[in-house]
């Protein structure tokens, strides 16, 4: 298994400061991990959208710790030069002791460089023990797919000014809590402009607008071959390529560019 990779936590602040855009796909595999690398994709998520773009659930909440170490240590054969950043599974960091024993064993058995989990202020005390042990912590606020139920719906979080404003709020307490990046899925354009400015940390964006310092796509998305109702932020790069490689490059291209999201893929 690759233990290092050229990307670090430091490349992503150095891309931060000279306002280069950070890329970030999905990855389930060790071909899909080798092709991403290859177009020069920095960040690879082991995502526990693996749920249903993989195991064809309809939300990402039967996904497994199981589940987790088998597609991350996919991924971690073939890695190379991509940071990897695996996602602790729904329920599998209910408390300080279980997020440390698990978010271990995603680095130790499955060669995560860094682990995400999902939530606000709620889970800044489990972020800052993975930090002071050493394990480095992507946040995830806006949707987060795990609280689906709660949420009632896949839909745009963070509109009005309240939950805007306890949003930029739980940002400010995640970094200060020591994560060490943050996905801002599905909020407004606007507030992730602001969230992005006011963190050192680098936010990686999914349906949050352009002005977010990375983006991340699900591969599938990315290719065109989620099924179903295709999500509006997304955008299929194969429809326009000709092969998957080229697809994968005209990605990275287009968010280095800053072509991509544009207007159409973002929320007022
Ligand atoms: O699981 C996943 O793929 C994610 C992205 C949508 C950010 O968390």
């Amino acid at each position: 298994m690759a233990e290092r990779s050229t990307i670090t936590i430091a490349s992503l602040l150095r891309l931060k400061e000279r306002a280069e855009k950070i890329t970030c796909v999905t990855s389930y595999d060790a071909s899909f991990t080798r092709l991403l690398e290859e177009a020069g994709v920095e960040v690879l998520l082991v995502g526990d959208s693996l749920g249903m773009v993989v195991q064809g659930h309809e939300s990402t909440l039967p996904v497994t710790m199981a589940d987790m170490i088998y597609h991350a240590s996919c991924v971690a054969r073939a890695g190379q030069s991509a940071l990897r950043i695996v996602d602790m599974p729904f329920m599998s960091y209910s408390g300080v002791d279980q997020a440390l024993d698990n978010a271990a064993r995603l680095m130790r058995e499955a060669g995560a460089h860094m682990v995400k989990l999902e939530g606000g202020r709620a889970v800044a005390a489990r972020v800052r023990a993975l930090a002071e042990h050493g394990i480095p912590v992507c946040a995830h606020l806006g949707l987060t797919p795990q609280a689906v139920h709660q949420l009632g719906g896949y839909r745009v979080q963070a509109r009005d000014a309240e939950s805007a404003q306890r949003l930029q709020e739980d940002a400010g307490l995640l970094q200060e809590a020591g994560a060490s990046a943050l996905v801002l899925e599905c909020i407004p354009a606007g507030l992730a402009r602001t969230v992005s400015e006011s963190l050192r940390i680098p936010t990686i964006g999914i349906g949050a607008g352009p002005d977010c310092d990375g983006q991340v796509l699900v591969l599938y998305d990315l290719l065109g071959i989620t099924p179903g109702k295709k999500p509006s932020f997304s955008h299929n790069f194969l429809a326009d390529s000709d092969d998957i490689p080229a697809a994968v490059r005209a990605f990275v291209g287009a968010v280095k560019g800053g072509r991509f999201p544009s207007p159409e893929h973002s929320f007022a």
